[in-house]
C-alpha cells in the first residue's frame, strides 16, 4: 500500500518471483531442477539435457535433444570481427570483465535479439546461440592469458569434449581426456546450472525485466556473480587455502581471523544465504574432487587443508550457532585446478554451468509478463533545504 514500505536488505525476507525451474530446502539441504533431485542429474544425465530441462521445463526425447544438441554445436564458431575489440583487452584483465564485454557485445551481431517481442522459435535461436558460443567465448579468453592461437570448435565432438579441446588443446594438435575429467567437467556443470533467485539470477531477471535483451541480462548476471561473496568465491577459496598453506598451514589462526569481528576476513566457501544444512552440491564435489585427483594421480597440498579447515570448522561453536556450511564453491576450485585452469578462470567456468539456469530464469520471467523490478525505499536524507549561491557557500 501506498506509503507502507517493508525494509528488508539484501531482500533476506522477500519472495520477488513465483517459479517453477529450481526447489531449494535450506534446512534440510536439498536442491531440484524442475522436480528432480541433483543427485540424480549429476549421476545420471548431461549437461545439455539439464540446459533444455531447465529452460524448457521437461526431460528431452532422444530426438528433442538431438535437435537441441545439434542446433548448439551450429553456433559454436563465433564471429571473426570480435576479435578486433576483444584485441584490446590486457592479456591480465581479469576473465570475468572480458566475459561480460563479450557476451554483451553479441547483441551487436544478432540485432534480432533486440526485439522483446520474439516469437518462440526466434527466442530458441537466441537462446541456442549463447549456449553454442559461450565455451568458444571461453577458450578465447584463456587463450589470450597464455598468448596462444585460438583452438577452434570440432564438427565431430560433444559439447564438453569441444570446450576441453578449445581450452587445453592447440591448433592441429587435439587433446584426448580421460573419461574422469570429462565427467568431473560433465558434474560441474550440472551441479552450477541453477540455484533460484540467487543474486546474479536476480539481476538477469531485473535487467531483463526491463525488456533489455538476452545477451545484455546475461552480461549483467556474469557481473554481479563475479563478486567474491558469490560466484568469484571459488577464486577467493582457491586463494585463501594457498595464503593457509603458505602461512604454515594453521587452520585454526584463519578460523580465529574469521570470528574477530574488527577483522573483515570471511572463510570464503563457507556460508550460505539459504542453506543452514550442508550444501548438497558441496557434498558431490568434495567426493568427485578426491575421486578426480585419485584417478589423475594428482597431489593437492590444499585439498588436504580444506579438508582441515572444513573439519574445524564444523566443530567449532561460531561456524555452529551460525549454520556455516561448506558450499558449492568450496571444492571446486580444488577440481578445475587439478583439470588444468589456472584460479581466474574459476568463476568464468561457475559463468558457464550457471547460464542455462540464468537464461531459463529469464524466459520464465518473460513468459509470465512480470512487471518491471522496482522496489521502494525508505528514505532517511534531509527534508527541505533552500539552494545558497556558490559565493555564498
Ligand atoms: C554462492 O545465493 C546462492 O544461491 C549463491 C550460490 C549459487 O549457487 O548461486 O549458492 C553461489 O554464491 C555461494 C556463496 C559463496 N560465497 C562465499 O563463500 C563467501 C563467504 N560467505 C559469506 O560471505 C556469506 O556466508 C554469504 C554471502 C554466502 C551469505 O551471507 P548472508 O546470508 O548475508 O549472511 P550474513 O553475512 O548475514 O552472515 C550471518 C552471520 C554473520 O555473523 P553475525 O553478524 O550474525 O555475528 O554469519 C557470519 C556473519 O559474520 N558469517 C561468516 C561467514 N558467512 C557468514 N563468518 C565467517 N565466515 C563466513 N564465510
Amino acid at each position: 500500500q501506498s506509503g507502507y514500505i517493508t525494509l528488508d536488505p539484501g531482500f533476506k525476507n522477500t519472495g520477488a518471483t513465483k517459479s517453477a525451474i529450481t526447489f531449494l530446502d535450506g534446512e534440510k539441504g536439498v536442491l531440484k531442477y524442475r522436480g528432480y533431485k541433483i543427485e540424480e542429474l549429476a549421476e545420471k544425465s548431461t549437461f545439455l539435457e539439464v540446459a533444455y530441462l531447465l529452460i524448457y521445463g521437461e526431460l528431452p526425447t532422444q530426438a528433442v535433444l538431438e535437435k537441441f544438441r545439434s542446433d548448439i554445436k551450429a553456433q559454436m564458431l563465433v564471429h571473426e570481427d570480435m576479435k578486433n575489440f576483444f584485441a584490446g583487452f590486457p592479456s591480465k584483465s581479469h576473465p570475468m570483465g572480458q566475459l561480460s564485454c563479450l557476451v554483451g557485445a553479441l547483441s551487436a551481431f544478432y540485432p534480432e535479439s533486440l526485439n522483446p517481442n520474439q516469437t518462440e522459435e526466434e527466442e530458441y535461436q537466441t537462446i541456442v546461440n549463447l549456449i553454442g558460443k559461450m565455451p568458444t567465448i571461453v577458450s578465447w579468453i584463456q587463450k589470450k592469458s597464455l598468448g596462444h592461437p585460438v583452438v577452434y570448435p570440432k564438427k565431430d565432438l560433444g559439447y564438453i569434449d569441444n570446450f576441453m579441446n578449445m581450452i587445453f588443446g592447440e591448433v592441429n594438435c587435439d587433446k584426448i581426456f580421460d573419461d574422469a575429467v570429462l565427467d568431473a567437467m560433465r558434474v560441474l556443470l550440472i551441479l552450477h546450472a541453477d540455484h533460484e533467485q540467487n543474486c546474479s539470477t536476480s539481476t538477469v531477471r531485473i535487467v531483463g525485466s526491463s525488456n533489455a535483451n538476452l545477451y545484455a541480462s546475461i552480461s549483467a548476471g556474469i557481473n554481479a556473480l563475479w563478486g567474491p561473496l558469490h560466484g568469484g568465491a571459488n577464486q577467493a577459496v582457491i586463494e585463501m587455502l594457498e595464503d593457509i598453506k603458505n602461512d604454515g598451514g594453521d587452520v585454526q589462526k584463519y578460523l580465529d581471523k574469521a570470528k574477530d569481528k574488527n577483522d573483515p576476513f570471511r572463510l570464503m566457501g563457507f556460508g550460505h544465504r539459504v542453506y543452514k544444512n550442508f550444501d548438497p552440491r558441496a557434498k558431490i564435489i568434495k567426493k568427485a574432487a578426491d575421486e578426480v585427483l585419485e584417478k589423475l594421480g594428482v597431489k593437492d597440498p590444499v585439498l588436504d587443508i580444506a579438508k582441515g579447515l572444513e573439519k574445524a570448522a564444523l566443530e567449532d561453536q561460531y561456524f555452529i550457532d551460525r549454520k556455516l556450511y561448506p558450499n558449492v564453491d568450496f571444492y571446486s576450485g580444488i577440481i578445475y585446478r587439478a583439470l588444468g585452469f589456472n584460479s581466474e578462470m574459476f568463476t568464468v567456468l561457475f559463468a558457464l554451468g550457471r547460464l542455462p539456469g540464468w537464461i531459463g530464469q529469464w524466459k520464465e520471467m518473460r513468459d509470465n509478463k512480470e512487471p518491471i523490478g522496482r522496489p521502494r525505499q525508505v528514505y532517511i536524507g534531509e527534508t527541505d533545504r533552500e539552494y545558497v549561491d556558490l559565493k555564498n557557500r
